[in-house]
Formats: structure tokens, C-alpha cells, sequence
């Protein structure tokens, strides 16, 4: 299958959402093993944060650069206290949105289970406490700090379904949970919260006014001007399908696929590929979409997908980032 990677190829099972199921998922974690699951926002493929080589297995199964640091997800507060320094707005921003599509960067706490892999060396953590009940279940037994990205491979757009993670990782990780399409679609809103000011490192599932109105000032996106750096796992080009994007666009031209929002321009013919992220133009139905659509219309295989302005409003935010990122130049 893959001879060009170390990965060893393995057996892929597809376990039942039961009780059965999450208990086998979180025997498989603790052992080392990568599990992809479903949180509210996108699947992630999971390892136990704490173990380096279970981490080294995500990179490897991702084909991801190593210097990505990975997000700890845990059941609760209390328990992401216990790898973290939270100030005043890192605690705010937790009891207002956890569990849930929110992320924070905080300093390691001197008891900090997380792997310096996990980590990326870093002496920060980016931390979340998902609201998926099944995520839930599996981390309350697991009973460990779970790293997971994504889980697709490096650069390909994030799985929002079982199956989108199963046509990047089937026969390199050891099972999946399948709930289920995810309700939210796009990843979480990833805030630092290190040096006094929170800055907004990605935007996600958390609307960016929604997150100002806890902390009572805005927000600087990191790498606007001004801003601290960008977090390092934030490559311009990494949610990339295969055809070229083409943004903003009034209309698809002739050999273009097109991804709608909205009604549909007036007075144009469709092409045969051609999906719209909401008809009715509703922000969290077309994040919803975002990457099961952009997926539909790349495995077509068009020269290039013209897509429809989107709103930069609430979830607009999110969605347009994801957009520009598909469409960078690489
Ligand atoms: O919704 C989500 O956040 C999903 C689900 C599975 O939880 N996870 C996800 O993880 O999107 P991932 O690995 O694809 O994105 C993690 C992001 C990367 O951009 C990484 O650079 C950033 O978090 N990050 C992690 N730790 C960081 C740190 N200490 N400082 C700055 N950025 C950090
Ligand atoms: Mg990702």
C-alpha cells in the first residue's frame, strides 16, 4: 500500500459507538494505539498526549512535519487546569465556552502531562475540552491528556466524517468511531492566552465577537500586522485540494467546478459540478459542508473550483480562512 513511509500498515477496525466501543477505543489509547473519533467540530486521530511514541505515531500516520504542535484535549476543566496556567482571561474564556469548539494556548503547568513532542518543545499547550459525548466518554477513560489533529493527512482538507478520515487513514491507525457527520464543520477557535492580551491564533467554532464580549476588547488576529507570529501549524496552504481555488468569484467560467453560497448567480448555467455550501446562506450549515464539499468537488477532479463570496461575519470568519487557505499558492 504505502511503501514510501515507515508506517506499518495495520488492520483498521471500525468500532461501535456503545459502550463496548468507547471502552475498546480508550484500551487502545492507553496502550499507544491512534484512534480517529468524532468531536463536535472535525474527527480527530487521537493518541495519548502524554506518551511521545504514541504522539510520533500521529505524525507519522498524517505525514505531518514534526514541528506542528498538537491541541490536548480532556473531559474537563479541572482536568486541563492540571497541564496549564490559566489567567483571568484564559478562565473566563473556559467557563464560557467548555466544553466546546474553543482551544487555548497557556503556559505548561510544572505538573504538565503533556509529551515536549506533543508540544513541539514548546514551554506553551494548547488545550480543549470537546462537547461531542463520545469524545467525552472516551477521554473520561481514557483518563489522559489525548493529543489529536485532524485526521486526515498532512494538507488535505480535515475529515468531517468517519469515512473522510477512513479514505486518508485506513490501514494506518488502529480504529475508528463512527458518529456520524460532525455538527460544526470547522475546527476550533484556537486564542493564546500567554502574555496579558489573548490573541486569536485561528479562528474556528467560537464566532470572534462572541469571544470579545467574554474578554471585553477585541481581538489582533496573530500574523496581521502587528501581531505576534503565526502558530506554527498554520501553513498558508494546508487546507489544500487539488484543483486550483479561485475566490470571491461572481460566476464559474467555463472550465471551472463551483461552489456556491447563497442563491446562485442570475442568468449563468451551472456546470455538472457544482455544490452549494447553504442555499439559504446560513453560515453554520455552510461550515458544516466546508470540507465534505470542498472533497466532493476535488475528487471530480476539475481544473480549478470557483467559489462564492462568503459573508465575513460570525462564522464567516472561520470559513473564509479555511477558503484562503485552500486557495494559496503552493
Ligand atoms: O477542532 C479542532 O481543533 C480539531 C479537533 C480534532 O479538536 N483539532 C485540530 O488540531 O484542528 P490541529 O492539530 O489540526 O490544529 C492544532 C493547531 C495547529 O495550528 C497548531 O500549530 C496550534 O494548534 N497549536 C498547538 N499548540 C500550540 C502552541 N503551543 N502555540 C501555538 N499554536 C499551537
Ligand atoms: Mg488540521
Amino acid at each position: 500500500m504505502n511503501h514510501s513511509t515507515s508506517t506499518t500498515s495495520r488492520a483498521t477496525s471500525r468500532l461501535s459507538t456503545d459502550a463496548e466501543g468507547i471502552a475498546e477505543a480508550a484500551r487502545l489509547l492507553r496502550e499507544g494505539g491512534l484512534v480517529a473519533l468524532p468531536t463536535e467540530t472535525v474527527y480527530g486521530l487521537a493518541a495519548d498526549a502524554t506518551s511521545g511514541k504514541a504522539v510520533a505515531g500521529i505524525y507519522a500516520a498524517k505525514e505531518r512535519p514534526s514541528f506542528n504542535p498538537l491541541i490536548a484535549h480532556l473531559p474537563s476543566i479541572e482536568a486541563a487546569r492540571r497541564e496549564g496556567l490559566f489567567d483571568a482571561n484564559a478562565l473566563a474564556l473556559a467557563k464560557a465556552f467548555w466544553p466546546g469548539p474553543l482551544t487555548l494556548v497557556v503556559p505548561v503547568s510544572s505538573g504538565c502531562t503533556v509529551s515536549e513532542l506533543a508540544r513541539a518543545g514548546l514551554d506553551s499547550v494548547a488545550l480543549r475540552v470537546p462537547a461531542h459525548p463520545l469524545a467525552h466518554a472516551v477521554l473520561e477513560a481514557v483518563g489522559r491528556p489525548i493529543a489529536a489533529p485532524s485526521a486526515n493527512r498532512s494538507g488535505r482538507v480535515s475529515a468531517t466524517s468517519a469515512a473522510h478520515a477512513l479514505a486518508d487513514l485506513d490501514g494506518r491507525i488502529d480504529a475508528v468511531l463512527d458518529a456520524g457527520p460532525t455538527s460544526i464543520g470547522v475546527e476550533s477557535t484556537i486564542i493564546s492566552c500567554l502574555d496579558g492580551a489573548p490573541k486569536l491564533l485561528r479562528p474556528g467554532g467560537v464566532p470572534r465577537a462572541a469571544i470579545e464580549g467574554v474578554i471585553g476588547r477585541s481581538l489582533v488576529l496573530a500574523g496581521e500586522a502587528g501581531a505576534a507570529p503565526i502558530s506554527p501549524g498554520l501553513l498558508a496552504s494546508h487546507y489544500a485540494p487539488a484543483a486550483q481555488v479561485r475566490l470571491d468569484a461572481a460566476a464559474p467560467r467555463a472550465d471551472e467546478a463551483w461552489l456556491g453560497f447563497g442563491p446562485e448567480p442570475e442568468g449563468c448555467t451551472l456546470p455538472a459540478i457544482a455544490l452549494n455550501l447553504s442555499p439559504t446562506g446560513d453560515l453554520a450549515e455552510a461550515a458544516a459542508n466546508l470540507f465534505g464539499f470542498m472533497r466532493r468537488l476535488d475528487a471530480q477532479r476539475p481544473a480549478a473550483i470557483a467559489v462564492a463570496s462568503v459573508p465575513e461575519h460570525g462564522l464567516g470568519e472561520a470559513i473564509n480562512d479555511r477558503l484562503r487557505r485552500a486557495a494559496a499558492p503552493r
